[in-house]
């Protein structure tokens, strides 16, 4: 019985670790609510992660068209002006300008009780740079913002 299980534990082994060489999702959950905050100032990806799933849920009750939010990853060096423009861009464009390559990920717009999720590749990301998460919903992005950090 010993003998007989030690290929099939190995096989399973194999099985098991083939697939995460190739990808790892992580899962982030972040939160908005109707003071316009973030439930998270600060969110970590390990250098493993080669994908992200992010999902953002609006824990308030105010409809989009008021109290939407989003999260848009950007470059820090690109938060401001992307902030900016994006807040000018619309809802139905999800307040990020249509083809922006200053946003690396960015969800759509949710209002209270709603959430939403994206996937978007590590590939994307430096280790060590400095990345900046917003809602960029017109006003928000002064106080709903926070730091990216990956490796
Ligand atoms: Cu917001």
């Amino acid at each position: 019985m010993r003998l007989n299980s030690l290929p099939t534990l190995a096989l399973l082994l194999l099985a098991l670790s083939a697939p995460q060489a190739y990808a790892k999702t992580c899962n982030v959950a972040i939160e908005g609510d109707d003071a316009m905050m973030f439930n998270q100032s600060e969110i970590k990806i390990a250098a493993a992660c080669t994908q992200v799933k992010l999902t953002l849920k609006h824990t308030g009750q105010f409809p989009a068209a008021a109290m939407g939010h989003n999260w848009v990853l950007a470059k820090t060096a690109d938060f401001q002006a992307l902030a900016t423009a994006g807040s000018k861009a619309g809802i139905a464009n999800s307040y990020v300008p249509k083809g922006d390559a200053r946003a690396i990920a960015f969800t759509k717009v949710v209002g209270g009780g709603e959430s939403t999720s994206i996937t978007f590749a590590t590939s994307k990301l430096k280790k060590g740079g400095d990345y900046t998460f917003f809602c960029s919903f017109p006003g928000h992005s002064s106080m709903m913002k926070g730091k990216l950090i990956f490796g």
